[in-house]
């Protein structure tokens, strides 16, 4: 089967809201615009609306045809990016430095083609909660939705999100059982020495070259201390010393961010950092300063979802065309904090050629419009599948 008929009948409708969605973007917890637009649609549909949680979330849920005790949460992102837009198209932003450069835009759409056939249809028995989620760029407003009571005032069996994929043809879904996305920290470290001119290096404490020595020493933590069958990134991304040329500095501050797939190698990697800066620190006289800054946990997909979850794609865009076991990124995700919380899957959806501005995170990409059907099917069939009357 694929798109459903009557989805694929208001494609053009789905494409007006996207591209006024993309126009309009809103960044971490002020996606104010995006709510009001969100919750007036869910109400006009005849369905209940609650407003609130995390600030601007908004979540709808839905009674099937038929009552049934099970229900299913499933959730699209609404939040921009702070990316000043390239593309000229009359879509473009119109809020200068904030862009829709990571396609929550259309994440969100496709999540409003489903409710509203699903409304019209309601062909599950069950209830269906639509979560409408802020900030899940940095900000991890899907964390604060669950702190919030996300799953107390609308308690889901099980879980499930989307994201575009840039790189995967149009009209494929992939997924895989356990983890699919990595968990990511980010770190501070200050090197102290002692300063002193820089033609006379021996009178103090240079923390420069013991800056140097302990990057490339933590890129031992993937070669050669933890299993190489194990995926683990550390990513020295800003190093700050020193305001001239003829001058050692009296500190060296390194930032950057780490990643892990399994929640073992995470928790092996701050106290690694923490041994190779102190030691090598303390080889050059100086001192080593750690501060580890926990951020989103691995996003792990529970296996009996993940069938559930392929049973749907299949259905929309046939079983050739479902990777059920894709390689998973070292890129983050927010969502992992409601798989924490229930089990669920994460899947990609081929948002079709990915190279330049076509990535993610780019000034010039745009949510391709034409799978916009595709998504608001999969989201259809997974209600329908898994709360069959
Ligand atoms: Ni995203």
């Amino acid at each position: 089967m694929p798109v459903i008929n009557r989805i694929a009948e208001f494609h053009p409708e789905m494409t007006a809201w996207r591209r006024d969605i993309h126009a309009h973007p809103e960044t971490a917890f002020e996606e104010n615009r995006t709510a009001d637009f969100v919750a007036k649609k869910l109400a006009d549909w005849g369905l209940e609306v609650h407003r609130g949680l995390a600030k601007t979330g908004v979540v709808g849920t839905l009674k099937g045809g038929k009552a049934g005790p099970r229900t299913i949460g499933v959730r699209a992102d609404m939040d921009a990016l702070h990316i000043h837009e390239k593309n000229g198209f009359a879509h473009r932003s119109k809020n200068d430095g904030k862009m829709h450069a990571c396609g929550h835009d259309g994440h969100t759409t496709m999540l409003l083609g489903a409710a509203k056939y699903l409304a019209e249809t309601r062909n599950f028995s069950g209830t269906v909660h639509f979560i409408f989620q802020p900030a899940e760029e940095n900000q991890a407003g899907g964390r604060v939705m669950v702190e919030d009571g996300l799953f107390d005032k609308f308690p889901a069996d099980f879980v499930f999100g989307m994201h575009n994929m840039p790189g995967m043809a149009v009209g494929t879904i992939g997924m895989r059982t356990g983890p699919i996305m990595a968990a990511a920290d980010n770190f501070e470290l200050i090197i102290r020495g002692r300063g002193t001119h820089a033609a006379m290096p021996h009178l103090g404490i240079d923390p420069v070259a013991a800056a140097a020595q302990i990057i490339m020493g933590f890129q031992t933590i993937a070669s050669r201390i933890t299993d190489p069958l194990d995926s683990v990134v550390v990513s020295v991304t800003q190093v700050l010393a020193g305001d001239t040329w003829n001058v050692l500095p009296e500190e060296a501050t390194l930032r950057g961010t780490t990643r892990a797939l399994t929640p073992a190698v995470h928790a092996t990697i701050a106290p690694l950092m923490k041994r190779i800066a102190d030691g090598i620190a303390a080889a050059n006289g100086c001192t080593a300063q750690l501060e580890h800054r926990i951020g989103y946990p691995a996003t792990i997909n529970t296996a009996a979802e993940v069938k559930l979850a392929a049973a749907a794609a299949e259905k929309v865009v046939g079983k050739a065309r479902v990777d059920t076991d894709v390689t998973p990124l070292m890129a983050a995700e927010d969502f992992a904090f409601m798989l924490k919380k229930r089990p669920g899957a994460y899947v990609w959806l081929g948002n079709g050629p990915g190279e330049g501005g076509c990535l993610l995170h780019n000034p010039s990409y745009d949510f391709n419009d034409e799978i916009l059907p595709i998504g608001a099917s999969y989201w259809a069939a997974l209600v329908e599948t898994t709360l069959a009357k």
